[in-house]
């Protein structure tokens, strides 16, 4: 029988410093277990003897596949469709306003999709909800860091437990039935999917100026940020902000709050900011 490994505090200290300084997560010292749990099958897998070996087997990988591995290994992905329902009512009794701002072309970013269920949403709500009169331009972007749950978004295809949340009706229009074994999975429209470009992006080390130009109505970025701590939360906060034109939105999660971020956003409802 394999040995169980144990990480000591030591070599949890190190990955301490690793996650949040290229992740952004900053881990108490009380999760010791839980990183242990969550990087034993990873350190099994790769035949190494220790923690301490797959802490320099990460730092040597400048390529950085084996942190986007970490990064799905330790955040938590756990999404569901039309999540925070409050935002998508806002969302429908403000679309005639930002419209009317946008003027016909609508830049959305699903900035921590994870498997795709934000951004699918997203594109189904714009499909019940724009007007019908004349054609707009729709774009989407999701990004994650995490290059296994991009994979699940890009693939689009859900278990019925994921689908059960969106009822008969949005199954029947938006997706289509696929067997796997004797169980029915979920694929999505293919018309919706061609709205979204998916792409990895970490929000705590990537290159903001990518989006300087892209200047998104809306942002989500939800239930990520009460992973990092404060100083981290707050850089973000002023970078959504800088790329955002006025009177954009910052849609975050409702267990999150923006309260002490220095920059002039609007407080609307549910978790929903404007620029000022
Ligand atoms: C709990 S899920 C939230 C998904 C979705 N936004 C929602 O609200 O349902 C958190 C996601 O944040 C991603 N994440 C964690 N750290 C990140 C970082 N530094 N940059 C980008 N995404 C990150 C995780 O991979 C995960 O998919």
């Amino acid at each position: 029988m394999m040995e169980r490994l144990v990480l000591s505090r030591k070599e949890f200290t190190l990955f301490q410093a690793y996650i949040y300084q290229h992740i952004g997560i900053s881990l108490g010292d009380h999760k010791i277990y839980l990183v242990q749990a969550r990087l034993a099958k990873r350190v099994k897998h790769l035949g190494l003897a220790s923690y301490r070996a797959y802490y320099d087997y990460l730092v040597a990988d400048k390529k950085g596949a084996e942190l986007e591995y970490l990064s799905s290994l330790i955040s938590t992905n756990v999404t569901s469709f039309f999540r925070e329902q409050k935002q998508w009512e806002f969302l429908k009794a403000h679309l005639p306003a930002i419209l009317k701002s946008a003027g016909g072309r609508l830049r959305i970013w699903s900035a921590a999709c994870s498997s795709g269920e934000e951004p699918y949403s997203i594109a189904m709500f714009l499909a019940e909800h724009l007007p019908k009169d004349r054609e707009y331009d729709v774009k989407i972007l999701a990004t994650d860091v995490s290059s296994k749950v991009l994979k699940i978004a890009m693939n689009g295809l859900y278990s019925q437990k994921a689908g059960e949340s969106l009822g008969e009706e949005y199954l029947r229009k938006y997706f289509k039935p696929e067997m796997i074994g004797d169980e029915v999975h979920y694929r999505i429209s293919d018309v919706l999917k061609k709205q979204i470009v998916f792409r990895e992006f970490n929000l705590v080390t990537g290159d903001f100026s990518l989006f300087e130009k892209k200047t998104f109505n809306i942002i989500f970025c939800r239930n990520v940020m009460i992973y990092f701590d404060k100083p981290t939360q707050s850089a973000l906060v002023d970078r959504f902000y800088t790329i955002l034109p006025k009177e954009g939105y910052l849609f975050i999660g409702s267990s999150e709050a923006l309260t002490d971020m220095k920059r002039d956003f609007r407080s609307q409802s549910a978790s929903i900011y404007q620029k000022g």
